[in-house]
């Protein structure tokens, strides 16, 4: 029996690297993005199949379900994949611009989640993967929205085992480091205008330490993080957490044996905020 999975943000990046993986490795997929005019080799991949889908359109949700399903005959795996960073200040953030980020990076995987559920029970199987971030388990400074959504993507997703495993479904996490794509630059939305007017200073210090790191290189690269998607929906195990990326790992066991208030003082130090 071929296996079918749907891929949110297939355009780029993660989601693309994540649909050409699955494909190769013998699964029937459905590569969704907001605009199919933007899927590039994907159109003519072996075992693809590209459908529009916004995440924050309900009707576009269930539609590329639905076409999931006319075209395979059942839905195995759905990676919640598509999701843009908000990058500054909280106060300065616009409520439309809070609004999207929450409705991208938490509702859409609410939307997408909820529209598979009925065949995945009406199955008795399936796997939910939700892609967070290294920055839903610890924070970096000016990220507090985009953290606010990726820390609820790894309660919801813990949580959805309780409910789902009497159906043999389960939900799993994966949470990358920093990794090579369009995320910090066309993805990226900044909660301030100009300078950023009372918080200039730390926007400009912090702008400066992120754009350092990524011109020294040592991200990971999307193909990587497709292979730790793939793990997850296909290793039939109890996990629900898959750290993927050395940065990643290394950030996390350095902060387990720190206190909250030496971590802050170390990013702080960090990112050139302590004097
Ligand atoms: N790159 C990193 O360092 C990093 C680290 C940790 C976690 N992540 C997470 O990894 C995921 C993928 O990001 P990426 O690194 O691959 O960045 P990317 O190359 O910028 O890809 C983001 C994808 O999300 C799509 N998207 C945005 N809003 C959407 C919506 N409303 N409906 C459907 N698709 C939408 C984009 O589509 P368009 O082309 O239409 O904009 C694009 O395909 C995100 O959830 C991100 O938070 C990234």
């Amino acid at each position: 029996m071929t296996k079918a999975i749907l891929i949110t943000g297939c355009s780029t990046g993660i989601g693309r690297a994540a649909a050409h993986l699955f494909a190769k490795r013998g699964f029937s997929v459905t590569a969704t993005m907001r605009r199919t005019e933007d899927a590039g080799d994907l159109a003519a991949a072996e075992n693809v199949r590209v459908e529009p889908l916004d995440v924050v359109d309900v009707a576009s949700v269930e539609r590329a379900v639905a076409k999931t399903l006319g075209a395979f005959g059942r839905l195995d795996v759905v990676v919640n994949n598509a999701g843009f960073g908000a990058f500054g200040p909280f106060e300065t953030a616009t409520p439309e611009l809070i609004e999207r980020q929450i409705g991208t990076n938490l509702i859409g995987v609410f939307n997408v989640t909820r529209a598979a559920l009925p065949t995945m029970r009406a199955q008795k199987s399936g796997v939910i993967v939700n892609i967070s971030s290294i920055g839903g388990l610890t924070t970096f400074p000016l990220n507090a929205i985009y953290h606010a959504t990726k820390y609820a993507v790894v309660g919801f997703t813990e949580d959805l085992n309780y409910e789902l495993a009497p159906f043999g479904i389960r939900a799993k996490v994966v949470a990358p480091g920093g990794v090579a794509t369009d995320f910090a630059t066309r993805s990226l939305s900044l909660t301030f205008q100009g300078d950023g007017g009372p918080y200039a200073d730390t926007i400009a210090k912090v702008a400066a330490t992120f754009q350092s790191r990524a011109a020294a290189g040592g991200h990971s690269k999307p193909e990587a993080i497709a292979e730790t998607i793939f793990e997850a929906a296909t290793d039939d195990l109890p996990h629900v957490l898959y750290v993927a990326g050395p940065d990643a790992i290394a950030l996390l066991e350095r902060r387990a044996k720190m206190t909250d208030g030496d971590y802050l003082k170390m990013m702080r130090d960090n990112f050139g905020l302590s004097s």
